[in-house]
């Protein structure tokens, strides 16, 4: 009896040691079967998932996530790598992809280094057979802004002010894309819907001296031309900030993005190759202060979850619907519903009324399911940036209408459970 607890007791040592000496398999070690929300989510490596604002595409047979890959501190809040990619068919483990769009050294490059890139969506387009990345692109400013140096990064003030939305292209899924351009959207355009309206504002704009293609107008005109358009920028192009990209079944997509300062949401048609923007557009929920859009469909009907306007702080979700994707879009509640989290060691309560401390970056649609739809949301760490976690949580409906509650844990048989 002796005897054999010695050889299993050396047996024991030989495994450990041999298991040190190769490394730990973290391809099994790190294997989910449920969503743990708000927790480190680990990649195939081990590593923290690195994708934040991310988008999400279905693509033969696999999920696809692309976003922001962040660093430690507030550094992070800029972009240093690029947009990571990692791919799944299961939605609760993630397989590092690597790099799909690398930033860039070249001082002259659009993707310099240090600009802010944000939000990054990817879409296939059948006709092209090409990956299309889509993504908000900030611009540097002043004497520091073509150095590749961090320090000087670091000491840049952050800048939201260029608005612009970029693409990129690729043939394979993952990359790498190739950079094309960032712009501003539809210059010289007037929407569908309030054509006749801005055109009246123009007028009473040309006599001042604030033109009404001008960022931001002074706030004696504010007072003069209440309720109207004053952000409008006919002439550069409409602004773009937090944005995200939605095919509809017939094939067309829809940039859906926050304009005109943020205080207008604009939805603007994509040529047939994703490339560029057909001049189609309308303004909806005019001057509510939308951001972070994720857009879905179920039955005909469009569905948008998006915030308010508080930066990196969370704040009380919201959902709006349409029946037409160009038609008037209608705010109806904060989706979300229940207790919430409960404050934990490390955090305070997450409750419904700060979209359980997260902004909404993507629904994802899952495949084979009927029905089924995931909120994918941030749960911000700006002073920290690599730090911010993703929330996973079921879309539930209520007269049919989404709602989200919050699950520590859960699984996609929860579609089933709820039919
Ligand atoms: C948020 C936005 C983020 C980021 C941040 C910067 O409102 O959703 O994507 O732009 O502001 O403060």
């Amino acid at each position: 009896m002796k005897k054999l607890y010695m050889l299993l007791g050396i047996s024991a040592v030989l495994c450990s040691c041999t298991s040190v000496d190769k490394g730990v398999n973290s391809t099994d070690y790190v294997k989910y079967n449920e969503f743990n929300v708000g927790k480190v989510l680990l990649d195939n490596n081990g590593r923290m998932v690195n994708a934040h604002g991310a988008g999400f595409i279905y693509d033969n047979g696999r999920y696809y996530m692309f976003g922001e890959h962040k660093l430690g501190g507030s550094l992070g809040n800029k972009a240093l790598v690029g947009v990571h990619c990692y791919s799944s068919d299961d939605l609760y483990n993630w397989r590092d992809e690597g790099i799909a769009l690398k930033m860039s050294q070249d001082p002259n490059s659009p993707i310099i280094v240090g600009t802010i890139l944000e939000r990054p969506k990817v879409v296939y387009n059948k006709k092209t057979k090409k990956y299309v990345m889509l993504m908000h692109l900030e611009e540097r400013f002043g004497d520091t802004k073509k150095s590749t140096k961090v320090e000087d990064i670091y000491k840049e003030k952050a800048n939201y002010s260029a608005a612009k939305i970029a693409f990129a292209v690729a043939d394979k899924i993952t990359g790498p894309y190739k950079f094309l351009r960032s712009t501003r959207i539809n210059a010289k355009k007037l929407p569908v819907n309030d054509a006749g309206k801005l055109i009246a504002v123009k007028n009473q704009l040309d006599n001042c001296y604030y033109g009404w293609d001008k960022n931001y107008i002074h706030s004696s005109y504010q007072e003069k031309i209440k309720g109207h358009a004053f952000w409008f920028c006919y002439d550069k192009g409409q602004m773009s900030r937090d944005m995200t990209v939605f095919v509809d079944d017939d094939d067309k997509a829809y940039v859906f993005t926050s304009s005109e300062c943020n205080a207008t949401l604009h939805i603007h048609e994509l040529t047939d190759d994703y490339l560029d923007f057909t001049g189609k557009f309308v303004r909806v929920l005019r001057n509510q202060h939308h951001e972070a859009p994720a857009v879905f469909k179920k039955d005909g009907k469009y569905f948008m979850f998006s915030s308010h306007c508080t930066g990196w702080a969370p704040n009380a979700g919201r959902l709006s619907v349409s029946d037409s994707i160009l038609g008037e879009w209608k705010e109806i509640y904060n989706p979300c519903r229940g207790d919430g989290q409960k404050k934990n060691r490390t955090y305070p309560d997450a409750k419904a009324d700060t979209t359980f401390r997260s902004q909404s970056t993507y629904v994802i649609k899952v495949q084979g399911m009927k029905d089924a739809f995931i909120y994918v949301g941030d749960r911000w760490l700006p002073d920290d940036a690599i730090d911010g976690r993703y929330i996973f949580l079921p879309v539930e409906w209520e007269n049919n209408l989404p709602i989200i509650k919050w699950y520590d844990k859960w699984d996609l048989s929860i579609f089933n459970k709820n039919k």
